[in-house]
């Protein structure tokens, strides 16, 4: 019997990077999951490929910094499944490392609507469906941006706070009604998100940039990741509610 057997997984951003991975992984201990994500093309393959592999996967594009598109998707997931029982928040984007004196409004604008507008609108949806089924988990992607000041854009990081905060603030809120909500915050994971600096702000990433070298041993395989959010999103961390766990190869422990 797999750790997720039985359960439905929505999973923001997963097809591609690290929500893919975690989709995977869940997939693997019998999660029925859906992949939601804005690129079509992307999406469509890998529920295919989910499907080839004999595994239960569903898909639906959405915009997670609309509302509407996320409504569609918890409602179309409960139409196909008859049921939510986790929500993996990852779709989001970076902000080109820009520093503040450098920061362009429409980055700002574009990072806040999906990195903290996308995570509150996903938990704002299911929460109804937690709480009348007295169960549910939330697992949300931050970042090490969101537990330490100078490793990222100044949007970014600001973004990554919000969604460490809205992470406690909802364990908190909701612990008590079977509900539990945590965050994974990793340093660099190798994904398409940081295979390319073009177009990125020289300032701010160099000043990000001082405390990689030496002291950050490598970057993290998005499985790596998925292995956490397997472990929160299962009950073998029944008493693990409004953490933010770096997973960062000890790189803040400096
Ligand atoms: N890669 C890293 O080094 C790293 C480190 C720390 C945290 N994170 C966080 O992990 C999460 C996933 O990152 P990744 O590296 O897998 O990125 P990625 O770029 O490989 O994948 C992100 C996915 O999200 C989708 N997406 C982006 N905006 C969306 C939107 N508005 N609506 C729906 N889908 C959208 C993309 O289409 C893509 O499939 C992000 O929240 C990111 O901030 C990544």
């Amino acid at each position: 019997m797999g750790r997720l057997e039985n359960k439905v997984a929505i999973i923001t951003g997963s097809a591609n990077g690290i929500g893919k991975a975690i989709a995977t992984k869940y997939a693997a201990e019998g999660a029925k999951v859906v992949i939601a994500d804005f690129n079509e093309e992307a999406l469509n393959a890998t529920v295919e490929a989910f499907k080839a592999d004999g595994k239960e996967a569903f898909g639906v594009k959405v915009n997670v910094a609309v509302e509407e598109d996320v409504q569609r998707m918890v409602e179309e997931t409960v139409a196909h499944f008859g049921q939510v029982d986790i929500l993996v928040n990852c779709a989001g984007v970076l902000d080109k490392m820009q520093a503040a004196h450098n920061v362009e409004d429409a980055i700002w604008n574009r990072v806040m609507d999906i990195n903290v507008g996308g995570v509150m609108r996903g938990m704002r949806k299911v929460l109804p469906y937690f709480q009348e089924q007295k169960s549910g988990v939330i697992v949300n992607l931050s970042s090490i941006s969101g537990l330490m000041g100078g490793r990222g854009g100044f949007t970014y990081t600001a973004a990554k706070h919000a969604v460490s905060g809205m992470t406690k603030n909802v364990g908190s809120h909701y612990g008590p009604l079977g509900i539990r909500c945590n965050a994974i915050a990793p340093a660099q994971v190798d994904t398409g998100m940081t295979q390319s600096i073009e177009g990125y702000d020289m300032f701010g990433l160099g000043q990000a940039s001082r405390g990689v070298k030496g002291i950050m041993h490598r970057v993290a395989q998005p499985e790596e990741i998925a292995n956490i959010a397997l472990f929160l999103a299962s009950d073998e961390s029944s008493y693990i509610n409004g953490v933010v766990l770096a997973a960062d190869g000890g790189w803040s422990a400096y």
